[in-house]
């Protein structure tokens, strides 16, 4: 018992130094000193970008230094302070007083959100009189109030933690949009997404996303070109209700920066999921990439329009078609039409996007049934009248996919909806 506990865990721990080249909350878990820096890490998620970086330096301030920083700042400002003082490049003591009288201009994570005109996300070590290195942004007129002041902990190469007097400013660093004062439909409009911002307006799905704004919102925008897609449904054939859940698709109801959705795993919920496995998202990354996946089509993460934690807004090149509702379509004809929704949805599966694909089509079958009250974004609690037709049809589907594994997967559950379509056709009639 014990020797196999003993060899779980050591397995546990393997992958887990395998997944992830550092944690830098884990380094700073312990630290009393830094705990303020550290909540904020975890808080603006600029934890999910150090980690993800191999060569790194993260200068780390006091509580006491990072509480007067915070002091009048939105998130949004000390997420890019904390950028600020991580640098691309490692950089423990020694090679800190390497530097000797000269100086080195140095890369900061800042200067990768695109936010950084010119120099200003880059830094400056300089090693002033007296033995005191010093940083400074790249912008000009910036200053050298940062000073190194000891080493916090290093993993030679890869990752150097060292603490610094003062955080790293520059004038106009300061001031980045926040979320409490943004214009939704506005900021969209100059990001080049009009379409998307009209739609949500006449829809009043614009309303939704300013509530969950307070809790956590992280919204995907389909740039103009993406309604121009050729292959696009047609969309002005949904109902209203199936418009707003593809809209409520487009956003989650949790704050997942691109750096944080890069190290996501399994699908995720958006604000128009219901249950679990419906309405929701896969991601892959690759390199700097990353990608949404609903089953039915892929779309890029463009650009970041708004960081104000726990709000963002970013692009996407792709409007997001949920399988619930596109998932029966090959052609441009939209998901109503009689054909479209019932063993169309079966062979079109792809990796993890099988298992929806019955319960899809038993439930189409069933809302089609009752077409006068259209509501799929509440589709669990619909059911009693309709219950001889439901509960067969989704056990029968359930029990294949438990069963399934593997490559014969697509064939059993299309022989599963055929099945499941054919059972919920007899219980109609
Ligand atoms: C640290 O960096 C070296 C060289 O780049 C690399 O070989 C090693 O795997 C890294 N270690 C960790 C824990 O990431
Ligand atoms: C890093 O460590 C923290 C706490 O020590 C933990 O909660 C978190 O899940 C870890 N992150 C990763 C990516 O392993
Ligand atoms: C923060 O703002 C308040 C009121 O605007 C001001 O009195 C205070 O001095 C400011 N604190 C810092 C650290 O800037
Ligand atoms: C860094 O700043 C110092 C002092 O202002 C300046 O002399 C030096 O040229 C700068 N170094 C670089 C690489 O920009
Ligand atoms: C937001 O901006 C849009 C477009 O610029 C404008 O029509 C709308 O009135 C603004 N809404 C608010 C609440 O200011």
């Amino acid at each position: 018992m014990a020797a196999s506990h003993r060899l779980i865990l050591l397995v546990l721990c393997l992958t887990a130094t395998a997944a992830s080249a550092h944690n830098i909350t884990a380094i700073l878990d312990g630290r009393s000193e830094y705990t303020l820096y550290n909540s904020y890490l975890s808080e603006t998620k600029v934890c999910d970008e150090i980690n993800s970086r191999s060569s790194v330096t993260v200068l780390v301030l006091t509580n006491g230094a990072m509480s007067s920083l915070v002091a009048n700042l939105s998130l949004a400002d000390i997420k890019n302070a904390l950028r600020l003082l991580t640098l691309l490049d490692y950089f423990d003591e020694k090679k800190l007083h390497s530097i000797g009288s000269s100086s080195q201009l140095t890369t900061s994570l800042y200067q990768t959100t695109g936010q950084a005109a010119g120099d200003m996300g880059h830094v400056n070590i300089t090693d002033l009189r007296g033995g005191k290195v010093a940083f400074a942004s790249a912008a000009p007129g910036a200053k050298f109030q940062s000073t190194y002041t000891k080493r916090v902990a290093d993993f030679p190469s890869n990752l150097s933690v060292l603490e610094v007097s003062d955080p790293i400013t520059f004038p106009g660093l300061f001031g980045a949009p926040s979320a409490s004062s943004a214009n939704i439909t506005d900021l969209l409009e100059k990001a080049g997404c009009k379409q998307f911002a009209r739609l949500i307006v006449s829809s009043g799905v614009v309303k939704t996303y300013q509530a969950a704004m307070d809790k956590a919102l992280t919204l995907f925008a389909p740039n103009d070109d993406a309604f121009k897609a050729k292959d696009l449904p047609d969309l002005s054939k949904l109902t209203s209700a199936d418009l707003v859940a593809l809209l409520q698709y487009h956003a989650l109801p949790q704050y997942a920066p691109k750096a944080s959705l890069k190290v996501a795993s399994g699908r995720i919920p958006t604000l128009a999921s219901t249950a679990a496995g419906k309405y929701d998202l896969a991601v892959a990354s690759s390199g700097d990439e990353v990608t949404l996946d609903t089953g039915v089509d892929k779309s890029r993460i463009a650009s970041t329009v708004l960081d104000d934690p726990p709000t963002v807004i970013l692009t996407v090149d792709s409007v997001l078609l949920p399988h619930v509702l596109f998932g029966g379509a090959p052609s441009p004809a939209p998901a109503p039409g009689p054909a479209a929704d019932v063993p169309a949805s079966a062979p079109a599966p792809e990796g993890s996007a099988p298992a929806p694909a019955p319960k899809a089509a038993g439930k189409r079958k069933k809302k089609k049934a009752r077409s006068p009250s259209h509501s799929p974004p509440a589709p669990p609690a619909d059911s009693p009248d309709m219950a001889p037709a439901d509960a067969p049809t989704e056990d029968a589907a359930d029990k294949v996919e438990s069963k399934k594994n593997g490559g014969a997967a697509a064939a059993v559950s299309f022989a599963a909806s055929v099945a499941s379509v054919a059972l919920a056709v007899a219980y109609l009639l």
